[in-house]
């Protein structure tokens, strides 16, 4: 297959890409950087293509790969409806096979907040067989391109719902926990401040288990269209658990609770019950990696080495 990952350098993207070159498929994908191109996609076999996937060349320059394209993947970082949308309606505008031709697939990456409903009992779990909520403020503007994405005629259009990733350089788990527990190490109080409920569980996954599941979700594409799967490990975690492995590992002497500012953080300390199963009934997609808070040791030593190599 021809792949092309849109966001190829990113937290997602990156081992997505490698996993599809992997498994022999020929893969391009986007970043805005020449340098990125040159020193991360190439030596890794993913062929780079160097533009801004929302500027008006960007788009006339991906647009015309894409057309070439059986899958296309969203991996761009987050940042609202409109221009995910508007990635995707450039993508329809370049696709243009004969009738009768095998139509191509689009996996749009969202996130499984949108099916939060909290803390509590049977009522709150969820899969991929149940609807989208409305306990998170924060996410609700993803509907506005999933739908699109699971209606579309012209393509196979499939979703993504991550959870939490963690892994390498650590992405929201570095932002929210890590970067603030290495500061505080350095102090002599050693706390560091973040956002949590005592109750708090959080659903997560190692990026490259949903990479894998990206690989087997495009493969099977003309069968999978309308789908949404949820890249969750089969267990989730309490935020606590995690908060204490990473004073283990930094050195700190513990944690206290900052107030959430923003909808992205109640969204962060909001708890998502899920035991995902579609991708294990339809592609035999199975999670392998530790869970963030049995591999903390490993998880921490890589984000600490990335964080060196980026410096
Ligand atoms: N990370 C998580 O834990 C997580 C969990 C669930 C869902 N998701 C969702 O998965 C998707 C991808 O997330 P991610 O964490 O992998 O993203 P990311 O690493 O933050 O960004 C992916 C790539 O997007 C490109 N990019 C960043 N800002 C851009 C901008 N302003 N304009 C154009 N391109 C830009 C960058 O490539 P270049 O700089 O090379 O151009 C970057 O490598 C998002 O929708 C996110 O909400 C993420
Ligand atoms: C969690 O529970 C402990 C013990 O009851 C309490 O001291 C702490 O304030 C609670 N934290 C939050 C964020 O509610």
């Amino acid at each position: 297959m021809k792949v092309l990952i849109l966001g190829a350098t990113g937290f997602i993207g990156f081992p997505a890409a490698e996993a599809f070159v992997r498994a022999g498929h020929i893969v391009y994908g986007t970043t805005r950087s020449a340098r990125s191109a040159e020193q991360k996609l190439s030596p890794k076999e993913i062929i780079p293509v160097v533009a801004d996937p929302s500027s008006e060349e960007g788009m006339a320059e991906w647009g015309k790969i894409a057309a070439r394209c059986d899958i296309v993947v969203d991996a761009l970082s987050a940042n609202g409806a409109k221009t995910a949308i508007d990635t995707f309606h450039n993508y329809l505008q370049y696709v243009n096979r004969p009738k009768g031709s095998p139509k191509p697939t689009y996996i749009y990456t969202s996130g499984l907040w949108i099916n939060s409903r909290g803390y509590g009992g049977l009522d709150k779990w969820t899969d991929e067989r149940q609807p989208t909520s409305t306990y998170n403020e924060g996410v609700q503007w993803r509907p506005l391109i999933e739908i699109p994405v699971l209606e579309s005629e012209k393509v196979h259009g499939i979703v993504i719902r991550g959870a939490v990733v963690y892994g390498r350089e650590g992405s929201a788990v570095a932002t929210s926990i890590f970067d603030r527990a290495l500061e505080a190490s350095k102090t002599e109080k050693k706390i560091f401040e973040t956002v949590y409920q005592n109750e708090s569980r959080v659903a997560s996954i190692h990026t490259d288990d949903m990479a894998d599941l990206y690989v087997r979700v495009a493969e099977r594409g003309p069968l999978l269209r309308g789908q949404v799967f949820m890249a969750s490990n089969q267990a989730t975690e309490r935020l606590t658990d995690v908060l204490d492995a990473v004073v283990r590992v930094s050195g700190c002497n513990g944690y206290k609770a900052k107030t959430p500012r923003s909808a992205y953080e109640e969204a962060w300390a909001s708890t998502t019950l899920i035991k995902p199963s579609l991708g294990d009934a339809l592609t035999g997609w199975k999670p392998k990696k530790m869970s963030l808070v049995d591999g903390m040791d490993i998880y921490w030593s890589s984000y600490l080495a990335n964080k060196n190599l980026n410096e």
